[in-house]
């Protein structure tokens, strides 16, 4: 008995050994990277392959960290939070957009490209100007809410929400500004005008919202035309490459469908109200 007890304890130990054994086996990654700098004039673009050895756990913020430090500090690409939450770090990873500090390299084959975001002004290799995209989509919808009332009062207590509402509005507002459905977008490839699903999105946000007095005539200025609304071909890739899971085929049919009212049926009129007059940005 004491016999058998022994040999559990020793197969028990031995199995524990194995385990580590095991988990050590890393792979020898091969990343090629599409590289090009548009600032120098002897760039040329052209796929650099990199061998990387593999970690736990290893994402993509980790693996160009440790190729920049040890192989190619040229290399430019962008990270900020690592959480998933600034939106800097987009990417296409084997052709799919994708925010490369949320994806393992366990979930990837040994050999995968890594290039830049289509569609947005190049910085340099994997690093891409979203913010300058996004700013311009921005300032063309009015993003923002624009108050009921134009005397705020920063020291008085806001107004309660339902808290229902308030959830529902949260769910929209998670948009992260990372581009992908912009970058997965085919109607946007073909018309650069179009304002993409994330203007959409929150257009449908701040129309929920009822500290914003807009109505659906002055949404349908900004999203009633073919670089809007009416130009989405529904094909869905935004919906599927937002990294942020937010529901985009349920606030693009919807929206569509409030606007083809409004335009159709011209339900409200504009809501007289100014809107915020736009500053010039400077940033020196
Ligand atoms: S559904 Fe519309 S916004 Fe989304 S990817 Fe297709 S065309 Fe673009
Ligand atoms: S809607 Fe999704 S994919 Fe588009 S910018 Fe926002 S978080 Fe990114
Ligand atoms: S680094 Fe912020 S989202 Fe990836």
């Amino acid at each position: 008995m004491a016999d058998t007890t022994q040999q559990m304890a020793a197969a028990e130990e031995k199995k524990e050994d194995a385990v580590p054994q095991q988990a050590k086996a890393h792979r020898m990654l091969q990343v090629s990277i599409l590289r090009y700098n548009p600032a120098d004039p002897d760039s040329v673009p052209h796929l650099q392959t990199y061998s990387v050895s593999e970690t736990d756990s290893m994402t993509l913020y980790i693996l160009l960290n440790e190729l920049r430090d040890t192989q190619d500090p040229s290399l430019q690409f962008d990270f900020v939070c690592r959480a998933g939450i600034c939106g800097s770090c987009a990417m296409l990873v084997n052709g799919k957009p994708t925010l490369a500090c949320r994806c393992l390299t366990r979930d990837l084959p040994d050999h995968f490209t890594l290039a830049p975001l289509p569609g947005f002004e190049l910085i340099g290799d994997l690093s891409v100007n979203t913010g300058k995209w996004m700013r311009g989509m921005s300032e063309r919808i009015q993003s923002w809410c624009h108050l009921n009332d134009d005397n705020v009062n920063l020291s008085k207590i806001e107004t309660p929400m339902d808290p229902h509402l308030a959830e529902e509005i949260y769910l929209l507002d998670r948009c992260v500004e990372c581009g992908c459905c912009v970058a997965s977008c085919g109607n946007f490839r073909m018309r650069p005008d179009f304002v993409g699903a994330v203007a959409i999105n929150k257009i449908s946000r701040f129309r929920l919202d009822p500290r914003d007095h807009r109505n659906d005539a002055d949404y349908y200025e900004i999203l009633g035309t073919e670089s809007g609304v009416f130009g989405c071909m529904s094909l869905l890739a935004c919906h599927d490459f937002c990294p942020k899971d937010l529901p985009l085929k349920t606030q693009i049919a919807f929206m569509r469908r409030k606007m083809a009212e409004q335009g159709i049926m011209g339900k409200e009129e504009p809501s007289l109200k100014r809107v915020i007059p736009l500053r010039e940005l400077k940033l020196d």
